[in-house]
Order: C-alpha cells, then structure tokens, then sequence
C-alpha cells in the first residue's frame, strides 16, 4: 500500500513528520531506549535534568561532550535525505524532531522544529544570550562560560522537567493539526508531548504511517506500520509512491 487514501503526492498539500532516535540510528547515534540505549547505560537523573547540572555541571557537560563528539563524527543517513527531498516535493511540509543531534539540517531540511533542543547550541544559565554555537565544534572548555557574562553555559537542550521550547511546541501542533499525512519515524512514542502529536493528526482525520523496527503504543492507532529500519525502508516507500507503485 503505497497510496495515501488514493492520492498522489501531488494532490497531498500538507505534511507532518515527526521523528525520534531511530532516525539517526543507522548513522550511528545510539537510541534511548531498547538495545544500546543511552538510558540502558546512564541514569537521566544524573546527566539530564536542572537537578543534575546544578549538582554537578562539569560531569553533565562531560557527558554532553561525549555526545557531541558522537555525534561528530556522524553523517545524514537515507532517512535524513529522503525527508530533506521531501519538503521540496509539498507545499506545506513540517519536520518535527526529538533529535538534539541537527542531522535533519545537515541533510538539507529547512523547516525543521527541533523540540529538545539542540546539542551544538549552548545557553546562558543567567539568559542573557538565549543560544549560540550552533556548529559542529569542540567546547571551548568543560564547563563553557557565557562570554557575554561569564556566567556558566549549559546545554540549550531540554531536560527532564523542562517545558519545551513554546513556539515550536505550538507549531508542531499547529502542523499535526492541519496535515493530511504524518510520517512517524524512530521514535518509541512514550515521550510527550511529542507522542500526541500522531494522536492528534489521527484524530483530525490525517493518515498516519509509522516506520520502525519494533512496535510502539502507537502501532495499533495508525493507519500503516512499516516494520523496517528507516534508512532502508523509507528511500523506496517514497519513490514508489511517487512512482505510483504499490508494494
Ligand atoms: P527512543 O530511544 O525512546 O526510541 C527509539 C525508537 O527508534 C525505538 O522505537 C526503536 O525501535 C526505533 N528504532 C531503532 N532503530 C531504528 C531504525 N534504524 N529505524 C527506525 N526506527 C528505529 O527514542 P525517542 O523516541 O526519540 O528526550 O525518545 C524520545 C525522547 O526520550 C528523546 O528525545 C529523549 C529521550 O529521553 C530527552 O532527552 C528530553
């Protein structure tokens, strides 16, 4: 089944994608959760929550350096590209992303709501400068200090307890809301508010199509789950639909 309810890309206006850790992963970003996850391996109350940083900031950012570092050294996969070829194809196509990794960018996304944050930005603790960086680069030290004030720097990444960041969080509703297709892609959907987004777009009426290995809570909702590893399958789900295939 290739065909969103009979439609062509062409007649399709308005899409939604939300990914999560599994988009990255056959880059070579360990997930969360499951085999290898992050969360197998370190305590979150530890490394990523306000508590944590106050408790100890230069153990938290040697772990954020860790993961920059990881991350580093990772390229865009398949996935990442065929979502980047994808805006171009709609006139209203919206990416909202779990990952802190900016992958999506890199590949070439544009419209992109990053709803954790991102690693490669830093934050005053005291506001004054609301993020920089934003490259591919080393710390300049562990911790980093804001230059403007010389207050500590934190990661402009949410943690646990944290509100996410209001404008894109209202904007990725605002696109669940309105989309005719959403496309969940590597995420367990055990995280809100990111994980009513698909509920939301279902309700609307949207049809939803799931890409993951392993099944979520959400797998039952949806109208299609693609039971593969994203890199794989979403390069050929996208050119058959465009080629008006079924497979
Ligand atoms: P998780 O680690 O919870 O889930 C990753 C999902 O990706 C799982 O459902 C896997 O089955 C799936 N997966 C693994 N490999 C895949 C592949 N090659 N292709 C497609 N899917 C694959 O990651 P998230 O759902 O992103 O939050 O986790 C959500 C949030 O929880 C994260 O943003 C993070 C974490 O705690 C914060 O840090 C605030």
């Amino acid at each position: 089944m290739t065909e969103i309810r009979g439609l062509r890309p062409e007649q399709v206006r308005s899409v939604a994608v939300l990914t999560g850790a599994g988009v990255s992963a056959e880059s070579g970003v360990p997930t969360f959760r499951g085999e290898g996850g992050l969360w197998r391996n370190y305590r979150a109350e530890d490394l990523a929550t306000p508590q944590a940083f106050r408790r100890d900031p230069a153990l938290v950012w040697e772990w954020y350096d860790w993961r920059r570092g990881l991350v580093g050294g990772c390229q865009p996969n398949a996935a990442h590209e065929t979502l980047a070829e994808m805006e171009e194809a709609f006139p209203d196509l919206t990416l909202v992303t779990q990952n802190v990794d900016g992958l999506h960018r890199l590949a070439g996304s544009r419209k992109v709501l990053e709803l954790h944050g991102n690693i490669w930005r830093l934050r005053c603790t005291r506001g004054c400068r609301p993020n920089w960086e934003d490259r591919r680069v080393p710390l300049p030290a562990i911790p980093p200090m804001c230059p403007d004030c010389g207050a500590l720097a934190r990661p402009d990444v949410v943690w646990f307890g944290e509100s996410l960041p209001r404008r894109e969080l209202e904007a990725a509703f605002d696109a669940a809301g309105r989309c005719q297709l959403m496309l969940v892609v590597g995420t367990s959907a055990v995280v809100q508010p990111a994980a009513s987004l698909p509920v939301m777009a279902l309700d609307r009426g949207a049809y939803v199509v799931e890409v993951n290995p392993q099944p979520t809570p959400l797998s039952a909702l949806v109208d299609e789950a693609i039971r593969a590893r994203a890199a794989q399958a979403l390069p050929g789900w996208w050119r058959a639909w465009r080629a008006g295939r079924s497979n």
